[in-house]
């Protein structure tokens, strides 16, 4: 499958993205991911993104094509993949749509995740992820708990709390949502891409995706 996930910072994108990738294999490509690979590691790319991702403000779009149009062309990506935090902003959309266009590649569906404020506030200040940059699985204390150690049940790692999941980071996070990212919604609607799921589970989401992918 070829999917967009929209939805707001906590709405669930990165777990829905790891449960499709179980279901076929389509590869999940995470800018947050890449972007927190690069922090970590150190690397140029990680050194001009810190600071934008600690205030909770998005990192310049040239960055981000920079990153996309090369890890669209991996071999993986030729099997299909899930973007999950990307595009976030019209002119990252538009800029999409002019690679896929290049790469004859055409998108199944942009899947919007509705969650409400009081629920995308609890999950995120619950959140943990495992610290190993190539795992960063991802928990809940409440819904999905690490080992009671605090490990990631999948590589042993210790599981953290984001450095973007402070309140004010949250709060910023969710205000250039609202700004920055929210006008998409209306953008691939009238592209005639849209599907908009509200469901609190996450296996029900996937299943609607599946079936909306299928009837394709
Ligand atoms: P990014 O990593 O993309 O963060 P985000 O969009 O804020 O989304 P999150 O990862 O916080 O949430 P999610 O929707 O994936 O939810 P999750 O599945 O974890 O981006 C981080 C930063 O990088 C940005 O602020 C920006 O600076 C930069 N950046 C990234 N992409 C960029 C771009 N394209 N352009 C510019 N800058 C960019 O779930 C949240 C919690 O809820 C978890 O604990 C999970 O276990 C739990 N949960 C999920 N679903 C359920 C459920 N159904 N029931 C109960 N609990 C659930």
């Amino acid at each position: 499958m070829r999917i967009v996930l929209l939805g707001a910072p906590g709405a669930g994108k990165g777990t829905i993205a790891k449960l499709l990738n179980a279901h076929d294999g389509s590869v999940q490509i995470s800018t947050g991911d890449i972007l927190r690979g690069a922090v970590k590691a150190g690397s140029e790319m990680g050194k001009k993104a810190k600071g934008y991702m600690e205030r909770g403000e998005l990192v310049p779009d040239s960055l981000i094509m920079e990153i996309m149009e090369a890890r669209l062309q991996e071999p993986d990506a030729s099997k299909g993949f899930i973007l999950d935090g990307f595009p976030r902003t019209i002119p990252q959309a538009q800029d999409l749509k002019k690679l896929l266009d290049k790469l004859s590649i055409k998108l199944d569906v942009v899947i919007d995740i509705e969650v409400p404020k009081d629920v995308i506030l609890d999950r995120l200040t619950t959140r943990r992820t495992c610290s190993n940059a190539d795992c960063q699985e991802i928990y809940n204390v409440k819904s999905k708990p690490p080992s009671p150690e605090g490990k990631c049940l999948k590589c042993g790692s210790p599981t953290v709390q984001r450095a973007d999941e402070t309140t004010e980071a949250i709060t910023q996070r969710l205000e250039t949502y609202n700004e920055k990212t929210a006008p998409l919604i209306d953008f691939y609607k009238k592209e005639g891409f849209l599907k908009t799921v509200s469901s609190m589970n996450s296996d029900e989401i996937v299943q609607e995706i599946i079936r909306s992918v299928t009837k394709k």
